[in-house]
């Protein structure tokens, strides 16, 4: 038998008795298995395992033991540590797992939600092309000109050389502010702005004009009372109709592509001598389907052509109303639908659309054109 050991006290050792290490691992197993989330796990594992916990002073007592009773002894407070160990990091996982579902479920976004702010607008694309139009002829050093769209009827028809009797000074066509007897009318066409052109402006002349303009038309898929033109107007020295045609050729390839043909056709304005309705080369199938055997074309019918506009040489009695001596000066002018470009150059069929100025119709057509 060795000698008792010195330090061997049987109060302090008490810890390492197996019902008290029973009762500590117990309490520390209802402790952890009670904690409801991570914080009070912690606290669970400082009081349960931390350093000053039963557990690990009774650990620290081992040593006190006679060297005979410490591998049984170490042996049983092992397993009671490892227990409670286990049951930490079982625990652990089974709140960190919890806390993670709620955190999903909490901070979730409702992607579906109304959005706050203001959802953004979009230029009309009758505005975007008008532009660009003009900007055509911007670059061939044309000026931009703008008038008052309730015109004066002399500025309308009279000084474009239409007669007293023209059909279109009735109100059939044309709309009048007031009375008949106003002299006033909605513009039916952007051609006054020639006239205001020639008595305002130092000659040469060589001006573009976009506006609104206004008819009596009935809305429908094609038509509509207010609609919008580009009117061209050059006047100086020895202008000729091959400048005419070099003009409305330049405009085209500006605007559709290049190498794209136009053609004249005779027709009457009142305002200009000759008159010619101007057509260019569909810039889609560049008239393959009109050919024998051609893959049909929707942009312009099969046709070929592409309806522009009119124009001519500008009527010596234009230039005499606006004081301008014809046997000098001479000139070209044009007008085209803004509307009707809009429409063949981008597939918009209704004319309701560019009416209604709903979103979902200008938005796609973005802030170029
Ligand atoms: N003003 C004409 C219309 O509204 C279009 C037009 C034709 C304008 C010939 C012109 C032109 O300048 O030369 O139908």
């Amino acid at each position: 038998m060795s000698a008792p050991n010195k330090s061997y006290d049987p109060v302090e050792v008490s810890a390492l008795q197996p019902e008290e290490l029973d009762r500590a691992r117990d309490e520390a197993l209802a402790a952890i298995a009670s904690a409801a989330d991570l914080d009070a796990l912690k606290r669970a594992r400082l009081a349960h395992a931390g350093d000053r916990s039963p557990l690990a002073l009774a650990n620290r007592e081992i040593g006190a033991l006679p060297p005979q009773a410490r591998a049984e002894a170490g042996k049983r407070i092992g397993a009671a540590r490892g227990a409670v160990g286990q049951a930490l990091k079982a625990r652990q996982a089974e709140l960190e797992e919890e806390r993670d579902q709620r955190v999903l479920v909490e901070e979730a976004v409702d992607v579906t939600l109304p959005w706050e702010r203001g959802a953004r607008g979009a230029r009309h694309p009758l505005t975007t092309i008008r532009e660009r139009m003009a900007d055509v002829f911007v670059s061939m050093g044309f000026e931009v000109s703008e008038g008052p769209e309730v015109e004066a009827e002399w500025f309308n028809f009279d000084a474009l050389n239409f007669k007293p009797d023209h059909p279109a000074r009735t109100m059939q066509d044309t709309f009048f502010v007031g009375s008949e007897d106003t002299g006033l009318v909605l513009r039916t066409h952007t051609s006054p702005l020639q006239i205001r052109s020639l008595l305002t402006k130092p000659l040469p002349v060589y001006v573009v004009a976009p506006g609104r303009t206004y008819r009596t038309d009935e809305l429908d898929a094609t038509h509509s009372p207010v609609f919008h033109q580009l009117e061209g107007l050059v006047v100086d020295e020895g202008i000729t109709m091959a400048d005419l045609r070099g003009g409305i050729d330049a405009f085209v390839n500006g605007m559709f592509g290049e190498g794209l043909t136009t053609r004249m056709r005779p027709s009457y304005f009142p305002f200009t001598e000759p008159s010619a309705e101007v057509d260019m080369r569909c810039f889609v199938c560049r008239g393959a389907s009109a050919e024998p055997g051609g893959e049909p074309c929707r942009t312009c019918s099969s046709e070929g052509w592409i309806e522009l506009g009119g124009c001519g040489m500008v009527n010596p009695r234009v230039l005499v109303a606006c004081g301008i001596d014809p046997d000098r000066y001479s000139g070209w002018a044009f007008g085209l639908g803004i509307d009707r470009t809009l429409m063949f150059r981008h597939g918009a069929e209704d004319m309701h659309d560019m009416m209604e100025g709903d979103v979902r119709f200008t938005l796609p057509f973005g802030m170029e054109i």
